[in-house]
């Protein structure tokens, strides 16, 4: 259920802990650091209050300084802001989780997180190396740990209380089901790929009747061209309701039900992409309709991600 009907302020309740999550995030998907973090203070400046990241990205750091001087700047308290970031595959056996976690606090400059989530169900060779492979070049699996086991490991982070709240990434509903299940502490989020060439419709219905919000990344389609900014209903609508295609791109994702993470790197895209409201119901039955399928990002189906920002 989504608080508010102004999409800028709406919050998703968490399904454990006493978080909610604010509706439009900002993503940390950016290569170059000093873009990293003239983007994270012009997010925060445009009023995004949701805050992404993973150690993959190696620039929680960046992230963390950038939140603590605009905070500082504007005035605004650390629990005004959510944040989370993902423990990445070579640290899945349940030993390397909370050590991964505290690294993690240690680099943002944090003192808890408001959101852990599991970056990929794929677990790789443990170890500092974050994409081992063999001599031909093939991904190095850790066959010795399963996904449960480190979803054990991480209910613990939330016993001991500097993690507030834990979920899945990149994980099919097949995936889910078991460890929904078996879990004493249930997944409050799970982050996908997802836009109206991948609605994800059926593991957003699960979440949905299971209270665990859907968090979509990549809701523009990573930016890609031809791919849903381009898309001919989404121009049209666009030009119709007098928003960029950008803007409806995210007003849909609210609308039907899913938080969302978007990555702008300047100032001006930000403040475009924080200023959406609903669209009206025929636009949004429109680009529900929709047919093209596809998938951007392979993530699912290695662990590897798929997909590096351009520029990278
Ligand atoms: N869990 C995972 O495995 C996973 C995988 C991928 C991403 N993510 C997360 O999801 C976040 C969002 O994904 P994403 O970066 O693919 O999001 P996205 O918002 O779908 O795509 C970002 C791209 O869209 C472009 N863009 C942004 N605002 C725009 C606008 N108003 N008009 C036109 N183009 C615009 C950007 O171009 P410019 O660069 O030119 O501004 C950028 O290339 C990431 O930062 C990351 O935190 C998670």
């Amino acid at each position: 259920m989504i608080e508010s009907s102004d999409f800028r302020t709406a919050r998703m309740p968490l399904n454990h802990g006493t978080g909610h999550m604010p509706v439009l995030g900002f993503g940390t998907l950016i290569p170059d650091a000093a873009v990293t973090t003239s983007a994270t203070r012009g997010a925060l400046e445009a009023g995004f209050r949701h805050f992404d990241c993973p150690e993959r990205y190696r620039n929680e750091r960046e992230v963390g300084e950038a939140l603590q001087v605009g905070l500082a700047a504007a005035g605004i308290a650390r629990e005004d802001i959510f944040v989370t970031t993902k423990l990445w595959n070579s640290n899945h056996r349940p030993e390397r989780v909370e050590p991964a976690f505290e690294a993690s606090l240690d680099r943002l400059g944090l003192s808890y997180l408001d959101l852990y989530l599991i970056h990929t169900p794929f677990a790789f060779q443990p170890g500092d190396e974050q994409d081992p492979r063999d001599q031909n070049g093939n991904v190095l699996y850790d066959n010795g740990v399963t996904l449960l086991d480190t979803w054990r490991a991480m209910e613990s982070l939330v016993d001991h209380g500097s993690c507030r709240a834990i979920g899945l990434s990149d994980i099919s509903l097949n995936e889910l089901f078991p460890i929904y299940e078996a879990a004493r502490i249930k997944p409050a989020v799970v982050q996908v790929e997802s836009h109206p060439y991948l609605p994800e419709t059926e593991l957003l219905e699960f979440c949905k009747e299971k209270g665990i919000v859907f968090l979509a990344f990549a809701p523009l389609g990573h930016g890609i061209k031809p791919g849903p900014l381009e898309d001919p209903v989404v121009l049209a609508v666009a030009a119709r309701v007098g928003k960029t295609p950008a803007q409806v791109l995210l007003a849909w994702a609210v609308q039907r039900g899913t938080a969302l993470l978007t990555t702008p790197r300047t100032a001006a895209r930000a403040r475009e992409n924080f200023d959406i409201s609903a669209l009206p119901e025929e636009a949004f039955n429109e680009i529900n309709r929709i047919e093209t399928r596809q998938r951007l990002n392979e993530v699912v189906k290695t662990g590897v991600p798929g997909f590096i920002a351009h520029g990278a």
